[in-house]
């Protein structure tokens, strides 16, 4: 089974991590999203990269500053495109009914909370009943480039699968060991300087391999070649629907 994830939706055709981007993967049969998901003053689990407003919003400052009433005064789609505006940042729980809705499976990408280590618990146990609110059917990851959090995740929450997440600069031997640590099932490394023998080095023990951001299709089907289970890609659209349904 290969799987091609809308790295934080059909982040192309829709500003990045929000419900239009979520629910135009149903439209392009795109049955796997990634998203980002970090927490607010109030604990409010929300979809967003970055944890300031000012990249992706018609605002500046800090995520940790906000409350759930704020969101209704944040622009995150207009920076994108005039039929986007006023697409909110949306709340994970809106994300989840989506997800349900739209018989989705999702990457969940916990953010390495920069508001604290009692936050990401916060987090890290939201994240969890957001999840058990999924439809049986519904199919899900977790990852995190905070093992640390992944750990703890994986602690609270046994039966849910999850990745490691590694840019390349942090990928060296101890790979395994992290892996191992967090009881982890894939491994999500950047596609930048991954090579076949790195590849075959993952599968040979024993774990599944997601790599990102994949934006182009040879790139993608050399790593599909080399045995990579999966890509995470801002250009899903362009994917073959032999590909987005291969198995
Ligand atoms: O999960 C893959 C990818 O989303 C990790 O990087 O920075 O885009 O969240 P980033
Ligand atoms: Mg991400």
């Amino acid at each position: 089974m290969k799987t091609v994830f809308a790295h934080r939706g059909m982040s192309s055709l829709a500003p990045e991590n929000t419900l239009a981007a979520f629910k135009q993967c149903a439209e392009h049969g795109v049955k796997w999203l990634e998203c980002d998901v970090d927490i607010l003053a109030d604990d409010t689990v929300v979809i967003s990269h970055d944890d300031t407003l000012d990249r992706c919003t018609n605002k500046s400052g800090s995520l940790y500053d906000l409350t759930i009433n704020d969101l209704d005064t944040i622009d995150a789609g207009s920076w994108f495109g005039d039929e986007f505006k006023g697409e909110p940042i949306p709340t994970y729980d809106q994300f989840i009914d989506v997800v349900n809705e739209y018989k989705l499976n999702v990457n969940i990408e916990i953010k390495s909370c920069a508001a604290g280590w009692e936050k990401t618990l916060i987090l890290l146990d939201k994240v969890i009943a957001g999840i058990r609110r999924l439809d049986s059917d519904r199919e899900v990851i977790v990852s995190s480039f905070n093992h640390v959090a992944l750990y703890e995740f994986k602690k609270r929450c046994p039966d849910v699968p999850t990745a490691c997440l590694f840019v390349a600069e942090n990928l060296w031997d101890d790979w395994e060991s992290l892996l191992q640590a967090c009881g982890a099932d894939y491994i999500h490394p950047e596609d930048k300087g991954l090579t076949q023998e790195m590849v075959q080095k993952f599968k040979q023990k024993g774990y599944k391999v997601n790599v990102y951001t994949v934006n182009c299709l040879k790139r993608a089907n050399q790593l599909f070649n080399w045995g990579v289970d999966g890509v995470c890609t801002d250009i899903a659209q362009n994917f073959p629907s032999s590909r987005l349904n291969a198995q």
